[in-house]
């Protein structure tokens, strides 16, 4: 498979592709299957390296998992559960997140876990504290290691009360799979409440569990003695329909996005008609479209669920290099996710990073030497250029570029995409894009 492809842009993309389930969920879908006495059965999941990545590492764990890939159909039995050699698990490092996830689920089979050093997409320091204190507040130990931590919990978890000091997807990820089995009561407050977490509380129901959720940000988790099997169907990826109604707009195109689903995108929708994009909701998905005339600038201000998704921001940047006016993005998620830009400069744009908070939010990384906010002044002709990929929806970013401006690019790195993007050339030819894989 090539890793460099040379798009010829300036075609408007048009036509129909399908998205399925959800890259942030799936894997933690997964990773519950570790927690029932019997198999798991999850549908509509996608062909991305993450979910090739998960599958691994349950298997290194004696998990037997079969994935029909055309059907999207995964099917997990952790009968046989057993510690993972360090050496194999330390050999996935590098190449996913997810691991710190299993240390729940493998405390309550096994008693200990081992997590080597993480990997992921570079968009900021990505710390692990959060984690690592729940896991404490539940009786674990921690011990750092060269290669990674070791983490035991002899006697078992024990429910506990943890404040999350931010919202953190992984963190109540973490600490809904830590609680289920946990001995007594669990109280989550300032949790994160994406979408992609109450999939995962409904998983963990179907499972056995007891889980409820306050409207304000609280969890309340009674641990059980047993969880069983599981047979569910993935939520959508919004994150791709997003990716694709912004590639829609960006390249005057006219994209049917199957699976999209309007619930779970409503803030993306609002911003999007805000911007000019013509969008139509149908049962099976929604189409995006350029309707023509002029996008308008505007402000938008990244934040945790309800508010606009840290991964829409970088496709709709691309996007608004064609609004007229000076559109102002400010990044209140992730302290470093402005990286990609440079490349986007270097195509014909006019964006200006700053340190400051440029938005109504004062943001944690206010007065911190983190460039966080971006001024967009458009709308710039773009020009084919040479770039190579940074990150995942920075690069899924750069292919937009690359397709909307006139000429020729050599866009490298595009491997990292499909960690996230299910058969993103085959959807490219679906929508008629101009380009060839080279070698
Ligand atoms: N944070 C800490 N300490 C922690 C955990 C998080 O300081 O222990 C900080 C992070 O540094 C970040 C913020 O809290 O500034 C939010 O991070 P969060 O934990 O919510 O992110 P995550 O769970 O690591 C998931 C998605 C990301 C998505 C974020 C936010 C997965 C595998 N990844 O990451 O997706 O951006 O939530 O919605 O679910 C992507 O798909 O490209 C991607 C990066």
């Amino acid at each position: 498979m090539s890793d460099v492809l040379r798009v010829h842009g300036g075609r408007p993309l048009h036509g129909r592709i399908k998205v399925r389930g959800a890259k942030n969920f799936v894997p933690k879908a997964m990773v519950a299957a570790l927690l029932g006495n019997g198999p798991s059965v999850l549908r509509n999941v996608p062909l991305i390296r993450d979910v090739d990545v998960v599958s691994n590492l349950l298997r290194l764990h004696g998990v037997k998992v079969d994935f029909d890939h055309e059907a999207g159909t995964l099917t997990m039995d952790p009968t046989n559960v057993e510690s993972g050699q360090v050496s194999e698990i330390d050999a996935l490092a590098g190449s996913s997140r997810i691991p710190i996830l299993l240390c729940g689920p493998l405390l309550h089979r096994l008693g200990e876990a081992f997590i080597p050093d993480l990997g992921g997409c570079n968009i900021g320091g990505r710390p692990i504290d959060f984690h690592l204190n729940s896991l404490r507040a539940f009786g674990a130990t921690i011990e750092k290691l060269s290669s990674g931590i070791r983490i035991t919990a002899p006697n078992g978890l024990v429910g506990t009360q943890i404040e999350l000091p931010y919202p953190s997807v992984g963190a109540t990820e973490q600490t809904l799979l830590a609680a289920v089995n946990a001995r007594g009561l669990t109280e989550l407050r300032g949790a994160a409440v994406e979408p992609e977490i109450m999939d995962l509380v409904s998983v963990l129901q179907k499972m056995g569990a007891i889980i409820s959720v306050d409207t304000d940000r609280t969890i309340r988790i009674e641990g059980v003695d047993e969880l069983y099997g599981y047979r569910h169907t993935a939520l959508s990826d919004r994150i791709e329909a997003a990716s694709w109604a912004s590639a829609a707009l960006a390249t005057k195109g006219d994209i049917f996005v199957a699976g999209a689903h309007q619930p779970d995108m409503t803030t993306f929708l609002n911003v999007y008609r805000k911007i000019g994009g013509a969008f139509d909701v149908f049962d099976d998905g929604i189409r995006f479209w350029h309707p023509g005339g002029d996008l308008k600038a505007i402000m938008m201000e990244t934040n945790v669920h309800p508010g606009l998704m840290t991964d829409w921001q970088q496709p709709l940047v691309v996007a608004l290099t064609q609004a007229h006016g000076l559109s102002i993005v400010h990044e209140t998620v992730y302290e470093n996710r402005f990286g990609f830009t440079e490349a986007l400069r270097k195509m014909g744009t006019n964006i200006q990073l700053y340190r400051e908070c440029l938005g109504s939010l004062q943001c944690r990384f206010a007065q911190k030497n983190y460039e966080h906010s971006a001024v967009i002044f458009g709308p710039t002709p773009l020009h084919g250029a040479d770039i190579v990929i940074p990150d995942l929806r920075g690069g899924f970013s750069h292919l937009i570029a690359a397709l909307a401006a006139e000429g020729t690019s050599t866009v490298s790195g595009v491997d990292t995409i499909s960690r996230g993007y299910e058969h993103f050339k085959q959807k490219l030819r679906q929508l008629h894009a101009d380009f060839e894989e080279i070698d």
